[in-house]
């Protein structure tokens, strides 16, 4: 007689296709023919382009190529809506937030099956997790557009967001977007992916419904073309994408030097880690859902597996067992677990790159499952053998393709994990919870997730590390990406300052007169620079001071690996490196009169002796937040928490203002390594002798070696190298010039490195508003949600 396990394992499912005729009618309603929305009315189709079924290749509608003239429409409609919309208050807003979310719950289902026949991805995931989650969005977003005077009482709304996303979660993506900007009190105009625009077609018509005013959501619809002129309209104070890395650089050097506020989720290459103490079965299931959620097309898919040396086979062979049991097949059907690719486009791309891993000698594996022959599929896929630089491990393969390895010991794990350009997400699994949180803050990911994965929620960031991109979604840290701060506003213009000086011949009775280069400062070490160049620094009154080295690439180079070495000050208490800077508070204190001396004597200033006491004050300040700058515990809707960590960005240049060259230069490196970063830092071109007379003070403050590295000479040609470096995590550069600060930004998007530029404008370096506070915080530090449910 069969056992129970042999009969449920003969028993199959009978097909259960959810019904597509609410869907048809809508589209049959449209006559299959959609025109853009804008100012709360419907065009009239123009130039248009089919979207299709992917499931089946038969065309669902026809809808239109935006032009120029229309993204000018919708910008012109956004941009006359905005004061309107932002003086409604926060309560207005809130209303037709939440008005939205109920008629996205109300129309769940024709939503969910609209999105299910233009995406491919199956019904059971656009029910049970893009829709609800879209719904969700827009809840907590209605309570945080509620909550807005209270909790950015200093902030501002942005203006006009041009808000660009792909196809792979169509609904969510505009949720991700929509939602916050609208809550901040933006307008938006918004363009979904050619190939699936039929959700964000009938919310245009949800928007109408809820009332939300004329010109708030503008809907154009189109290819890239729509998206680059969205990019490039200057009536856009601020872009949102997600997309793949190659479009994400191309719009940050769009916008370089335009002033555009920009935040970019781009793509991944995630670790999925299993340690042999995991529960191997529920790995199983959660590789599953990372790497064969729709289809593999998700941007945090887990998509390199990394098992233990111990339980690798083991594992390996568990995989195949549940990959023979997944089911692929018409999406519509809500038993099925893989649907269709989203277009033949793709499915080419992904055949192109596995047949070059064969070709590579890699092992190919896939289940013995018949594909339909009309529409775009691809069988789930496990692959093994490969080597950590072939293309399948390091290329985002954007299908339900996985890539095995083994590693030994945690720390070949780590190193594995971090072996990518990307830095989007992570899984760790096992038993052991010191484990899993030893590896968690090592990894380089804005997302990780323990013991579990592909978890969102609206109350938690999610956004990425390194060429993933920057800025978060969902949580506070993503309204603030939807906020300008009042500050901001009363910034004053660029200060004028004097010509860059030119040596004189030095005086005979000047005290300086005596022949000495400063040097550079390098590992906690004064340094000849390389290139033994010099160039001479005059006082305000004209006069000869002194020679001071020219830092060159090599000098640059040099203090980088020596900031890249310097990992002891990431690992140190935030105790400890307050203790730091109130040290080096304490020694500056002692020599105030000296350092009041050498501003004025730089500057001419008659303020010296104020900007001295303020720098120490200000170094105060920063080591106050050193241990203050706590992340969050969220409570989403799983049997769990999700801890939002601020971590240090890294390695960061920084270009200091010309005026203030002690407390610019303080304001910038002190909140940078207060929180724990190391820092490459170029001191006022004109006026460099108060941060080389700073060495002596560092020295007598017990900062390790390699924390603050200061290369002093031409600000545009550092400011270049620290740009165009690839082991530089973040460049910030406030010296007043609006021509260096756009090319740190086009020069930044090679590595897609953070930047904070001040653009043409000045800042009161004295007023805290200008110079303290969140932003600075938020600039210096990137978040971390690690998600750790309960149980058993
Ligand atoms: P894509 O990055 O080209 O498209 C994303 C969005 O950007 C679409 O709305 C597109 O119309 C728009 N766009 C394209 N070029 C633009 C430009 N120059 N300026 C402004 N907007 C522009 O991604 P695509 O072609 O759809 O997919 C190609 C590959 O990108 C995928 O195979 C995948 O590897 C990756 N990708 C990654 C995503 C992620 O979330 N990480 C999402 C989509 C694609």
């Amino acid at each position: 007689m069969p056992t129970i396990k042999e009969i449920l394992q003969t028993m199959d499912y009978g097909p259960a296709s959810e019904t597509t005729k609410e869907a048809q009618a809508w589209l049959d309603q449209h006559g299959r023919r959609f025109g853009l929305f804008i100012d709360n009315a419907w065009s009239d189709a123009g130039e248009t382009f089919a979207t299709n079924n992917p499931a089946d290749g038969a065309e669902l509608a026809q809808v239109t190529q935006a032009t120029d003239a229309d993204v000018e429409r919708a910008v012109a409609a956004a941009r006359r809506a905005q004061p309107g919309w932002a003086a409604i208050g926060g309560h207005g807003r809130a209303k037709i937030l939440y008005a939205l979310s109920r008629l996205l719950q109300k129309h769940a289902r024709l939503f969910a099956v609209l999105e299910t026949l233009d995406n491919g991805k199956t019904i059971r995931e656009t029910r049970d997790a893009d829709l609800p989650l879209a719904a969700r969005h827009f809840y907590h977003h209605a309570g945080w557009a509620q909550l807005q005077s209270e909790e950015f009482a200093d902030y501002r709304a942005v203006g006009v967001v041009g808000q660009i996303v792909p196809w792979n979660f169509p609904l969510l993506m505009l949720a991700w977007k929509i939602a916050p900007a609208l809550a901040a009190g933006n307008t938006v105009v918004f363009k979904p992916a050619e190939y699936t625009p039929l959700s964000a077609l009938l919310f245009a018509e949800i928007c109408q419904r809820a009332g939300v005013p004329a010109g708030v959501v503008n809907i154009v619809t189109g290819d890239g073309r729509v998206g680059e002129a969205i990019v490039n309209h200057p009536g856009i104070d601020k872009l949102a994408f997600t997309g793949s890395t190659e479009v994400g650089r191309l719009i940050r050097k769009a916008t370089a030097g335009s002033g555009k506020k920009l935040s970019l989720e781009l793509g991944g290459k995630s670790p999925f880690i299993v340690f042999d103490d995991a529960d191997l079965d529920a790995a199983v299931e959660g590789l599953v859902d990372s790497i064969w959620f729709n289809q593999g097309q998700v941007c945090c898919a887990g998509s390199r597996l990394l098992v233990q040396e111990s339980v690798y086979d083991k594992f390996i062979g568990k995989v195949k067992a549940r990959m023979q049991n997944l089911r692929v097949g018409s999406p519509l059907d809500k038993s099925n677990d893989i649907g269709a690719l989203v277009d033949p486009v793709q499915q080419q791309r992904i055949h192109g790159l596995v047949e070059s891993a064969r070709a590579e000698g890699c092992e190919v594996w896939q289940p013995d499952v018949e594909l339909s022959t009309t529409g775009s599929w691809y069988l789930p896929t496990l692959i093994t053998g490969a080597s950590t630089s072939a293309a399948v491990a390091q290329a985002e393969i954007f299908g339900p393709v996985l890539v095995a390895m083994s590693f030994r010991t945690p720390a070949e794990a780590v190193q594995l994990a971090n072996n990518t350009v990307y830095g989007l997400a992570a899984c760790v699994w096992s038993e052991s919870i010191s484990l899993a949180l030893d590896v968690v803050p090592q990894i380089k990911a804005g997302v990780v997730w323990i013991n579990t994965a592909n978890q969102f929620d609206a109350a938690c960031g999610f956004g990425g590390y390194k060429e993933s991109g920057y800025g978060r979604e969902g949580g506070k840290e993503g309204m603030y990406e939807y906020l300008t701060p009042l500050a901001e506003d009363a910034r004053p213009s660029a200060p004028v300052v004097a010509e860059k000086a030119r040596a004189k011949p030095a005086q005979a009775d000047s005290p300086f007169a005596v022949d000495r280069t400063a040097k550079l400062y390098i590992g906690g070490k004064q340094a000849r620079p390389d290139g033994a160049y010099s160039r001479a620094i005059n006082g305000a009154n004209g006069d000869f001071l002194v020679d001071i080295g020219e830092g060159s690439r090599k000098d640059i180079r040099n203090a980088v690996e020596a900031a890249h070495k310097a990992t002891g000050w990431t690992r140190a208490t935030a105790h400890n490196r307050a203790q730091v800077l109130y040290y080096i508070a304490e020694n500056l204190a002692i020599r105030a009169d000296e350092f009041a001396n050498r501003i004025a004597q730089q500057t001419g200033s008659k303020d010296a002796a104020r900007e001295v006491q303020a720098s120490i004050e200000r170094l105060f300040y920063w080591a106050a937040w050193a241990d203050k700058y706590d992340g969050a515990a969220h409570q989403p809707p799983m049997h769990g928490i999700t801890v939002a960590l601020n971590e240090p960005v890294g390695v960061i240049g920084i270009v200091c203002p010309i005026e203030n060259p002690l407390l610019g230069f303080i304001s910038l490196v002190a909140p940078a390594i207060a929180l724990g970063n190391r820092v490459v830092a170029v001191p006022s071109e004109a006026h460099p002798l108060s941060a080389i007379d700073l060495y002596q003070v560092l020295d007598t403050s017990d900062l390790p070696g390699g924390v603050l590295n200061i290369v002093t000479g031409s600000s545009d040609e550092l400011a270049r190298t620290l740009a165009s470096h690839g082991d530089i995590d973040a460049v910030w550069r406030h010296d007043g010039s609006p021509d260096g600060c756009a090319e740190v930004e086009r020069l930044s998007s090679d590595s897609l490195k953070r930047t904070w530029t001040g653009g043409a404008k000045g800042r009161d370096w004295f007023d805290a508003k200008q110079a303290c506070g969140r932003t600075v915080l938020q600039h210096a530090s990137q978040v971390k949600n690690v998600w750790i449910p309960y149980g058993v």
